[in-house]
C-alpha cells in the first residue's frame, strides 16, 4: 500500500526487524532499519522519493558505479532524549557538504527538500531503532551513485539517492595508535580528497592494511608532496595539542571540511583555548613528543565523534602519549555529545529537532 507524505511514497514493511536487534550491544554500522529512503534520477530530473522496505539493489552489471565509480555519501547520526524528542547535529551542513562532492564528482546535485524531508519521514518512520543509551545513535548514511548502464568511460544519465540508517554503538573501543604515513597519499592537489568520495575511502584501505600488520590501527595521512605536514587521521580530521595550544591543518583540496572539526574550532573559541589552524610539520609533532610538550592527539569525525591516539609511529621509531586527567579530547567530547543528546544548553544553534 502507497500512502503520501510531504509527496514522499511510502511503503511500509510487513514486518519489523527490532526485535532482533541488541540495543544494549551494538556495533557500528552493521544492523539496519526497516526502512530506506530511495530518489531515481532519470531523464534529467529527479523523481518522487520512496521510502521503502529495506532491501537489496539490483543493477545491471553495465552500471557506471561498477567500472567509474561515481559514488559520494555522507555520514550524520540521529540522538533521541528522555523525552522520545528525536535530534540530529547541523543536518544542513551535510546536505551542503553532500553537493559539492555531488559536483566534483559529475553527479546532479540533490535538492535540499529532498535531502530533508526525506531524512526526516524516515527518521519518523524508523524512530524506534533510534538507541537512547549514550554513545549510541542511529548512524544515518544518505549516498548517491551512477546506476545509469554504458562501459563509455563518460558520466551517467540516470543516478540513485538512498538514505539507509544503522542503530550503532561506538565506532572504536578505546584510543588508536597511530602510523604517520610515508609512502602513500589519500589526496593530492586538485584532486577529490575534499568530497565524502567513495573512492578515496578505497585508496586508504591497502595503506592502513599495511600499517594494521605493523601493529596500528590507522594511519596519519600527510601532504602528497613530502609527506611532512599532517592532514587527516584515518577518515577524520586531526587536532594535535602542543603545551595548551590546540593546532588543526586548514582545509584544502585534500582535505575534507569536517562539520565535528568546525565546530570543535567554534566550541575551543568560545572556550579561551589557544588554537591555531595551521600547517603543522611531522617534525614539529616528533620534536614536540620528544620535550614532552606533546600533550594530545585526536581524530574528530562524526562516527567516532573525537577519537584520542595513544601514540604514533614515526620512521620505525613509535613515540607514547601522556595519559592526561583533563584532556582537551574529553572535554571537548563532552561538550558536542552533550548537545547531541539535548542534554545542554546549545547556543550556537547546531541542534535540529525531527519531530515537530
Ligand atoms: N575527514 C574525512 C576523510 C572523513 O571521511 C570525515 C567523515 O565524515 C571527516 C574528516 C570528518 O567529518 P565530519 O566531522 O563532518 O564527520
Ligand atoms: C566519520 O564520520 O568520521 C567518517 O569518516 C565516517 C566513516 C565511517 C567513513
Amino acid at each position: 500500500m502507497s500512502t503520501d507524505t510531504k509527496n514522499i511514497l511510502v511503503e511500509k514493511a510487513t514486518t519489523s526487524k527490532i526485535d532482533q536487534i541488541d540495543f544494549d550491544n551494538l556495533k557500528f554500522g552493521s544492523v539496519y532499519t526497516d526502512h530506506m529512503l530511495v530518489c531515481d534520477y532519470k531523464n534529467g530530473v529527479w523523481e518522487t522519493p520512496k521510502i521503502v522496505p529495506y532491501q537489496p539493489i539490483t543493477l545491471d552489471p553495465s552500471s557506471k558505479i561498477f567500472h567509474y565509480g561515481q559514488s559520494i555519501f555522507e555520514g550524520m547520526k540521529a540522538y533521541k532524549d528522555g523525552n522520545g524528542d528525536i535530534f540530529l547535529f547541523r543536518p544542513l551542513d551535510n546536505h551542503k557538504r553532500f553537493n559539492i562532492s555531488a559536483k566534483r564528482m559529475a553527479i546532479p546535485e540533490i535538492p535540499e527538500s529532498y535531502f530533508m524531508d526525506g531524512l526526516t519521514t524516515l527518521l519518523e518512520l524508523d524512530q524506534e531503532f533510534i538507541p537512547t543509551k549514550k554513545g549510541s545513535s542511529l548512524y544515518i548514511r544518505p549516498f548517491m551513485f551512477a546506476s545509469g548502464n554504458g562501459f563509455h568511460a563518460s558520466p551517467a544519465d540516470e543516478y540513485k539517492f538512498i538514505i539507509a540508517c544503522a542503530p550503532s554503538g561506538s565506532y572504536f573501543s578505546g584510543k588508536v595508535k597511530v602510523l604517520i604515513e610515508q609512502t602513500y597519499s589519500r589526496s593530492a592537489n586538485g584532486g577529490v580528497g575534499f568530497a565524502k568520495a567513495g573512492g578515496n575511502y578505497a585508496g586508504q584501505f591497502y595503506p592502513t592494511q599495511l600499517a594494521v600488520e605493523k601493529g596500528y590501527d590507522q594511519v596519519i595521512w600527510t601532504d602528497d608532496t613530502e609527506h611532512e605536514y599532517i592532514e587527516e587521521a584515518g577518515a577524520m580530521n586531526i587536532f594535535v595539542r602542543i603545551n595548551d595550544t590546540l593546532i588543526t591543518a586548514p582545509t584544502s583540496d585534500r582535505i575534507l571540511d569536517g562539520i565535528t572539526r568546525k565546530s570543535i574550532l567554534k566550541l575551543t573559541e568560545d572556550l579561551n583555548i589557544p588554537t591555531e589552524v595551521r600547517k603543522l610539520s611531522v617534525t614539529e609533532v616528533v620534536n614536540a613528543a620528544k620535550d614532552g610538550s606533546l600533550k594530545e592527539m585526536f581524530g574528530a569525525g562524526t562516527a567516532a565523534v573525537i577519537s584520542p591516539i595513544s601514540g604514533f609511529g614515526y620512521k620505525d621509531t613509535d613515540y607514547v602519549l601522556p595519559e592526561l586527567e583533563d584532556s582537551y579530547a574529553s572535554k571537548l567530547k563532552n561538550l558536542i555529545t552533550d548537545i547531541q543528546y539535548n542534554t545542554s544548553e546549545d547556543k550556537f544553534g547546531w541542534r535540529y529537532k525531527v519531530n515537530k
